[in-house]
C-alpha cells in the first residue's frame, strides 16, 4: 500500500460549506424524516426514494464548486478506453481491469447485483487475492495485505487487445436449512467460488480468494466528517462491558502514519480520496498518484509491454480530488416514514442491533446523521470469515456496514453479496452477534416483520 498525500485545501473545503449550510439551515426538519429524528439539515439529506436517491448534490455550493462537482461527476461517468487513444483525457484503462468506468459497479451512485439474471457473477462482485503472511504481524500492519504473486491482490476479469484476462469467476451455491424458535422455516444459500480460465496458469493453493461486493455509496461525505474521537467513543476492544461485543478500529498505513480506516468492508481506505485512487488502479487499471504504477505484477510479461497512456499519470491528481469531492458532497437519503418507527427503534435497541449499527453521530460540524454503524471491526464468526487479513482486521472481522439507505438496494446483501433479503443478512450475523441474531429467532413472526419493514424504510 502507498503513502496516500495529504489532501490540501480539498480537506478544509466540505467543512467550510458546513458551517454555510449550519447558519442558513439550522432547525430544518425534513416531513418525511421519522418523527423524533430531529433537526436533520436539508442540504444534506434528500427525501427522494427512486433510482436516484443518491444522485443529488449537497445545497450551498458556489459556483467554484460546482464546477468541480460536476468535473467529479464526468471522471465517475465516463468509460476510459485504452491507450493510445484520440481521447487522451480518458485514456490508460488497464492493461487489466475489471470495468472501464465506476458506474458499471455503481450505477446510480448505488452497488449493482452481484449475479445477473442468468446467475453469472457480475463485475460488481471483486475477488481479493492474498497469500497467508510469512512476515511478522507488525510489518503487515503495515503493508495491509500480502497479495498472490502471479495474479497480484485483485483479479481483473478483463484485458486489453493482446492482454489475456485473469480469469472468470464462478459461483454455486450450498443450501442451508434452518429454523425460528416458532418453527418457520428458512433458507441460506452460501456462495463458493472458483475461478476459471486462469490467463497466467494455476493459482497458488495458498492464494486466498475473498469476494466483496460493491458498496452503496451512501452518504459518503457525511462519514469522512465524523471525526476520529466520534468514532472511538464507541470502540471496545477488550470487551469490558462484556456484552460480548467489542468494536475495534482499523488503522491503515500512510506516510508511515497510522491513520483511521472507515470506508470499505474491512475499514481499509480512511477517506475518499483514496478509495477512489485504489479503485481507479484496481478496478480500472488507471495509475495516479497514490497508487503510480501499472496494474500489473512483474511475471506479467505482455501487461507490462502493452502501451500506455501519454502522461505521468492515467488519472491526475486534480482528477482525482474532483472524484473524491463528488462523493463527498452527495445528499443521503432520509428514512421514509413508517407508522411503528418508534417500536421498531426500541425493538432494535433490545435486540442489541445497535450495539454495532450504532444510530446516531454529529459531524465535526455539528449535523446530526443516522448511519446505523459505529464503522468498527466486529468478529462475524466462521461462517462469515472471508479469509482476508487486511490491516488489523482479521479474516472474520467486518467493519459494520451503515444501513442508512438499506432499503434502497436489498437486492444483494453482505460483504460478499450472498443475502438476498435483510431477513437472510439478520440470519447470517454469527459471532460477536450471534446472540443479537438469537434474539431476532426468538421473535414472532410480527416481531420479525416490524424489524425488516422498519429497516426497508431506512
Ligand atoms: C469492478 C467494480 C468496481 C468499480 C469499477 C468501482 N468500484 Fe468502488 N467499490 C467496489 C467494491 C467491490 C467495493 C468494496 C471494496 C472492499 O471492501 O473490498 C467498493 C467500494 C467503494 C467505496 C467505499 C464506499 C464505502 O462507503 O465504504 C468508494 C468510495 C468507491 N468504491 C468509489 C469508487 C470510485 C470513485 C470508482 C471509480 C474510480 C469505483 N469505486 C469503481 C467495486 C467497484
Ligand atoms: C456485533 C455487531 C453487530 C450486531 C450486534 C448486528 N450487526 Fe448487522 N452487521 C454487522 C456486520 C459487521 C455486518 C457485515 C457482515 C458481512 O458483510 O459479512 C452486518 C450486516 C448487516 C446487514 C447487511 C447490510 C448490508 O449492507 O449488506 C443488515 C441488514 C444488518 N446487519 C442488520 C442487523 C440487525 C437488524 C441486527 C440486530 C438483530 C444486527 N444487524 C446486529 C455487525 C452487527
Amino acid at each position: 500500500m502507498l503513502p496516500i498525500r495529504k489532501r490540501q485545501w480539498l480537506n478544509k473545503m466540505p467543512l467550510r460549506f458546513s458551517f454555510l449550510f449550519l447558519t442558513l439551515f439550522l432547525g430544518c426538519s425534513d416531513p418525511q424524516s421519522a418523527p423524533d429524528s430531529g433537526a436533520l439539515h436539508v442540504e444534506f439529506f434528500t427525501t427522494d426514494r427512486s433510482g436516484n436517491a443518491l444522485t443529488h448534490p449537497m445545497g450551498g455550493m458556489d459556483e467554484h464548486a460546482t464546477d468541480l462537482w460536476m468535473l467529479g461527476k464526468s471522471f465517475f461517468h465516463i468509460p476510459w478506453v485504452e491507450a493510445p487513444s484520440a481521447t487522451t483525457a480518458r485514456d490508460g484503462l488497464g492493461p487489466l481491469f475489471s470495468a472501464n468506468t465506476c458506474t458499471t459497479c455503481h450505477p446510480n451512485n448505488g452497488a449493482a447485483a452481484v449475479v445477473d439474471e442468468q446467475g453469472a457473477v457480475t463485475r460488481a462482485l471483486v475477488f481479493r487475492l492474498s497469500q497467508p503472511s510469512k512476515i511478522p504481524d507488525d510489518a503487515l500492519r503495515m503493508i495491509g495485505f500480502v497479495p498472490d504473486l502471479v495474479y497480484g491482490g485483485q483479479l481483473s476479469v478483463n484485458g486489453n487487445a493482446k492482454v489475456a484476462s485473469e480469469g472468470t469467476p464462478q459461483v454455486h451455491y450450498e443450501t442451508i436449512e434452518g429454523r425460528y424458535d416458532d418453527a418457520t422455516p428458512y433458507t441460506l444459500s452460501r456462495p463458493l467460488y472458483a475461478i476459471d480460465a486462469l490467463g497466467y496458469g494455476p493459482l497458488d493453493p495458498q492464494t486466498n480468494i475473498a469476494a466483496h461486493r460493491a458498496i452503496a455509496l451512501v452518504g459518503s461525505g457525511l462519514i469522512e466528517q465524523l471525526s476520529e474521537a466520534a468514532i472511538l467513543a464507541h470502540a471496545d476492544a477488550d470487551d469490558q462491558d462484556r456484552d460480548g461485543i467489542s468494536g475495534r478500529p482499523n488503522y491503515v498505513w500512510q506516510e508511515g502514519v497510522r491513520v483511521l480506516g472507515r470506508f470499505t468492508w474491512k475499514a481499509a481506505s480512511p477517506s475518499l480520496l483514496h478509495q477512489s485512487a485504489n479503485a481507479a488502479h484496481n478496478d480500472m487499471g488507471l495509475s495516479n498518484p497514490l497508487f503510480p504504477f501499472e496494474n500489473c505484477t512483474s511475471t506479467q510479461i505482455t501487461c507490462n509491454e502493452a502501451p500506455k497512456g501519454r502522461h505521468e499519470f492515467d488519472l491526475p491528481q486534480e482528477r482525482l480530488e474532483a472524484i473524491a469531492f463528488y462523493l463527498g458532497h452527495l445528499k443521503a437519503p432520509l428514512s421514509k416514514a413508517y407508522a411503528h418507527a418508534k417500536q421498531a427503534r426500541v425493538l432494535m435497541d433490545d435486540l442489541a442491533c445497535t450495539r454495532c449499527h450504532v444510530r446516531s453521530f454529529e459531524t465535526t460540524s455539528g449535523v446530526r446523521i443516522e448511519p446505523y454503524s459505529d464503522f468498527l471491526l466486529h468478529d462475524m464468526g466462521k461462517e462469515l470469515s472471508d479469509g482476508h487479513r487486511v490491516f488489523e482486521a482479521s479474516e472474520s472481522e467486518f467493519r459494520t456496514p451503515p444501513l442508512w439507505g438499506v432499503g434502497l438496494h436489498v437486492k444483494s446483501l453482505l460483504h460478499d453479496g450472498r443475502a438476498r433479503s435483510i431477513e437472510e443478512a439478520i440470519l447470517w450475523h454469527g459471532g460477536e452477534a450471534h446472540a443479537s441474531r438469537d434474539a431476532f429467532k426468538a421473535l414472532d413472526a410480527s416481531g420479525r416483520r416490524l424489524l425488516i419493514e422498519y429497516l426497508e424504510h431506512l
